[in-house]
């Protein structure tokens, strides 16, 4: 069995998952609440949650699975990227386990694990495909040709898709992190009641500030009881431009490769039901998770013991 230890924004998390893709037990503690009042991760205030939580955490998801230390094989543990500071919780304690038991570390890189998503039972998918990796943090087209192998074909050029959500949210007035509320206020409102646009940009790549600042102008001359009339139409055609401008690269690079959807913004409605002949990431498993870190630790290269502590964490790709 594999221990997956995931630490790398603002969701402390640990999973039990069998070496054929089973998940045993897959614990998250998200610090949204905490953050929320300061629209936004503290890298600080996450650290520091992270320290208080990860013992509790990996407890739960031993007992959840019915395991003790003794079960487990392998630990997997983000690297990176993601906070430095909250990244090194993890893998501290991801070493200290190790070490512990002499057992060998998988370091696993964050993207990589959210593709891994997509390899876990019940119904597990096998390369190649393309692959829409859209989150708070990235939003990038892969060309997935193998577990441990994948190109980027295009990327952001400015905002990620999930962090697009969350400024629109914000501009809404709804809470942090905001998508999956936008996601269930848009569900009342017309999405052709705005036409805001889509960027064209060159190639393969996104573009989400000037959405942004479409909302703005559109919200910014409403009075307060105008915006509430308008704030579900609002979101409805904001969140039907996100997920247009995804789908349409989706469609430009799929050929005629089977399509993935992976990462937070995967778990939005409307870009679900607009790519139905893809493979989506389950629900609970779109948001950061351990699960699918231990998953992706099933495919890279671990470190014996005790070659792993030196292993530094790193912010970005
Ligand atoms: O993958 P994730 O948990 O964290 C990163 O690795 O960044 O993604 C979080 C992002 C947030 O921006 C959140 O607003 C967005 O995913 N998100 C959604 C939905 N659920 C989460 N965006 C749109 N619709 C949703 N239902
Ligand atoms: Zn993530």
């Amino acid at each position: 069995m594999i221990l997956g230890i995931e630490t790398s924004c603002d969701e402390t998390a640990a999973a039990i998952v069998a070496q054929d893709g089973r998940i045993r037990s897959n614990v998250i503690s998200s610090q949204a609440e905490l953050h929320a009042r300061f629209g936004g991760v503290v890298p600080e205030v996450a650290s520091r949650r992270h320290l208080e939580l990860i013992g509790p955490v990996i407890r739960e998801a031993l007992a959840d699975a019915d395991a003790t230390l003794d079960d487990v094989e392998q630990v997997a543990v983000t690297q990176g990227p993601g906070l430095v500071g909250a990244l090194l919780v993890g893998l501290t304690a991801a070493k200290a386990i190790a070490w512990s038991r002499r057992l060998p570390l998988v370091p696993v890189d964050h993207l990589r694990g959210h593709v891994a998503s997509l390899y876990l039972e019940p119904d597990p998918l096998e390369p190649p495909f393309l692959c829409l990796l859209a989150s708070g943090g990235h939003t990038l087209l892969l060309d997935v040709r193998g577990y441990d192998d994948e190109h980027v074909l295009g990327t952001t050029l400015d905002d990620a898709a999930g962090e697009a959500f969350d400024k629109g949210a914000r501009l809404l007035g709804l809470g942090y992190p905001g998508g999956r509320e936008l996601d269930r206020l848009a569900r009342d409102g017309d999405p052709l009641a705005y036409d805001f646009p889509v960027a064209r940009v060159p190639g393969l790549d996104f573009s989400f500030s000037g959405l942004k600042t479409a909302l703005l102008y559109a919200t910014r001359n409403l009075s307060v009881e105008e915006l509430e009339a308008r704030r579900a139409d609002l979101a409805a055609s904001y969140q039907r431009a996100i997920v247009r401008a995804l789908v349409g690269r989706v469609r430009e690079a799929a050929d005629s490769k089977k399509i993935a959807v992976v990462g937070g913004v995967a778990a939005n409605s409307e870009l679900r039901a607009s790519l139905p002949d893809a493979a989506l990431a389950p629900l609970p498993l779109c948001t950061d998770n351990a699960a699918m870190i231990a998953s992706a630790g099933r495919y890279a290269a671990a470190v014996s013991y005790p070659g792993y502590l030196g292993l530094d964490a790193y912010a970005s790709r």
